[in-house]
C-alpha cells in the first residue's frame, strides 16, 4: 500500500523545473510591468485574522477560505486574496502615504476551491493595486495595465469582460433593497444562477419598473460599446445612481478607446463578481482556449474605510499566474525562456577536484551556470551523463593541461574539443 504523505495534499501541485520556470517567469513580467507603471511591492503576510479576510470576500469565497486556530488561540485563516491585506496595510500604515499609491503584490493564496482544470487550492497571483483615485483613469490604467502585461508575457489573444456593480446596486438601493440582500443577489448573479438572483430581488417586494430594469440589464451583452451603453441608459431611466454608473462606465471605456487598447472589449450590463467589495467597475480577462477567467479586477472604494482607514477609493487587478501558464502553454507562447546554457567540469582524476572547483567558480563568476561532476563518475560516463541532460559544454580538469594553465573544452553537440586556455576560456564560450 503507498502511504498517502507520498502524494500531495489535494489540490497542492509540485512545480517541476520546467513548470517552475514557466511561473517564474511570469512573476518576472508581472514585476517588470509593476516597474513601468510605477506600481512598488508590499510584502504581506499569507496567513491574517479570519475576521479580515472574510469581511467583504462574499459568502462563496468565505466557506473556501482555510480557516484554523493557532496556538495562541487566534482565528486565523490562510489568505484567499491579496486585496484585504493590502488595504490593511493602507488603512493603518500608509494613510499618510502621497496618492496615488500603486502597490504590487506577488505570492501564493489558498481557496478550498474543487480542484479542477485551472482550479487548485493552492494558486498564485500578481496583483496591482491603485489607492486614492476615484477618477475613471484609475480604472482605465488597471486594463492598460493588464494588457501590457499580457503582451510582455507573449499572449497572443486574449479579451476583456467588463460590467459596473454600481448599475445593479445603484437600481437595489434606490428600492430601499438592503445591502445585505444586494449581495445575495450579486452572488447568484455572479455564479450564473439567474432565475435564484431573480427570486430574491421578488421576495423583496420590488416596483415593477425593478424587476423589469434587472430583467433588462440581464439581457444587455455585446461588444458594441456605444450600443450596449445607449441600452443601459435606456433601461436605468429613473434611478439616478444607476444613472451615475452608466456614465461612469462610459468615460472609463472612452479613454480605453482613445488610449488604444488592442483587445476586444465585452460589455455586461448584469455582470456581477463574487468578491462582495466592489463598487463600481469591474472586469475579467479571459482567453479563448480557456473558459475560466485568467485574471480579474475592479473598483472597491470602501474598504480601506471598513478597515478604520479615512476614505480611500481604489481599485485594482489580480493575475491568475497558474492559469496564464496554461494560457501560454496553448498558445505555444515562445517567450518563455529556456534553461540557462549549462557548463559541466569534470576532473580527470579525483586528485584534480580541487582545480575542478576552481575553474567552476570562475565561470559562475563570469555568468556562466557550471556544474561540478559530483557523482564520481569517470570522463566517460561523465560526458554521456552530460549528453542526456543536454548540456552544452564540458570542461575537462588534466593535470597536464592545468600545468600549462589550459583546460579543454568539448563542444557537446559537435562532439569536438579543443585544448584552451584558462583566461580564453569565458570569451571562447561567449564566442
Ligand atoms: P479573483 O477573480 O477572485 O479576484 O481572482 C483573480 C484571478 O485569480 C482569477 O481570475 C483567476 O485567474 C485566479 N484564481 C482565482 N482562484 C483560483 C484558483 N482556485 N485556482 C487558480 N487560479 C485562481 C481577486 O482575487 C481580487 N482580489 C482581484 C482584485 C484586485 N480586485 C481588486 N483588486
Amino acid at each position: 500500500m503507498t502511504p498517502t504523505f507520498r502524494q500531495t495534499v489535494r489540490g497542492m501541485r509540485d512545480f517541476l523545473p520546467e513548470e517552475a520556470r514557466r511561473l517564474r517567469f511570469i512573476e518576472q513580467a508581472a514585476r517588470e510591468t509593476a516597474r513601468l507603471y510605477g506600481y512598488e511591492e508590499i510584502i504581506t503576510p499569507v496567513i491574517e485574522h479570519y475576521e479580515l479576510l472574510a469581511a467583504k470576500i462574499g459568502e462563496e469565497n468565505r466557506r473556501r477560505m482555510y480557516v484554523f486556530e493557532d496556538m495562541g488561540g487566534r482565528r486565523v485563516a490562510l489568505r484567499p486574496e491579496f486585496t484585504a491585506s493590502i488595504a490593511r496595510v493602507v488603512a493603518t500604515k500608509l494613510q499618510s502615504a502621497p496618492k496615488p499609491l500603486r502597490l504590487f503584490s506577488v505570492g501564493s493564496l489558498y481557496r478550498y476551491d474543487e480542484p479542477q482544470f485551472g482550479r487548485y487550492r493552492e494558486f498564485w497571483q500578481a496583483n496591482f493595486e491603485l489607492f486614492g483615485s476615484s477618477m475613471p483613469e484609475a480604472d482605465a490604467e488597471t486594463i492598460f495595465l493588464t494588457e501590457s502585461f499580457l503582451k510582455r508575457i507573449g499572449l497572443r489573444s486574449y479579451w476583456f469582460k467588463v460590467g459596473h456593480v454600481g448599475v445593479l446596486r445603484g437600481i437595489f438601493e434606490h428600492e430601499g433593497i438592503d445591502e445585505e440582500t444586494q449581495n445575495s443577489i450579486m452572488q447568484r448573479l455572479d455564479k450564473k444562477e439567474t432565475e435564484d438572483a431573480l427570486r430574491i430581488i421578488e421576495e423583496s417586494s420590488p416596483s415593477k419598473a425593478c424587476l423589469e430594469a434587472v430583467k433588462g440589464l440581464l439581457g444587455t451583452s455585446g461588444r458594441d460599446s456605444a450600443k450596449i451603453v445607449a441600452r443601459m441608459r435606456e433601461i436605468v431611466k429613473g434611478y439616478p445612481k444607476a444613472i451615475e454608473a452608466v456614465e461612469n462606465l462610459d468615460e472609463i471605456l472612452g479613454l480605453l478607446k482613445t488610449g488604444g487598447v488592442e483587445a476586444e472589449i465585452r460589455l455586461e450590463a448584469g455582470f456581477a463578481r463574487g468578491l462582495e467589495y466592489y463598487t463600481g467597475m469591474i472586469h475579467e480577462v479571459y482567453v479563448p482556449e480557456m473558459e475560466i477567467a485568467v485574471g480579474g479586477g475592479g473598483r472597491y472604494d470602501k474598504l480601506v474605510e471598513v478597515f478604520g482607514g479615512g476614505s480611500t477609493p481604489a481599485v485594482g487587478v489580480a493575475m491568475g499566474m497558474d492559469r496564464l501558464s496554461i494560457a501560454l502553454e496553448k498558445q505555444g507562447a515562445t517567450a518563455v525562456s529556456g534553461p540557462p546554457m549549462r557548463l559541466l567540469v569534470i576532473p580527470v582524476e579525483r586528485s584534480m577536484l580541487g582545480e575542478a572547483f576552481k575553474v567552476a567558480s570562475m565561470l559562475r563568476e563570469e555568468g556562466f551556470s557550471a556544474e561540478i561532476e559530483t557523482m564520481g563518475r569517470s570522463v566517460t560516463r561523465a560526458l554521456s551523463d552530460a549528453d542526456r541532460r543536454g548540456i552544452a559544454f564540458t570542461v575537462i580538469i588534466g593535470p597536464k593541461e592545468i600545468a600549462e594553465g589550459k583546460v579543454v573544452l568539448r563542444d557537446m553537440a559537435r562532439r569536438e574539443q579543443i585544448t584552451v586556455k584558462l583566461d580564453e576560456l569565458p570569451e571562447r564560450l561567449r564566442g
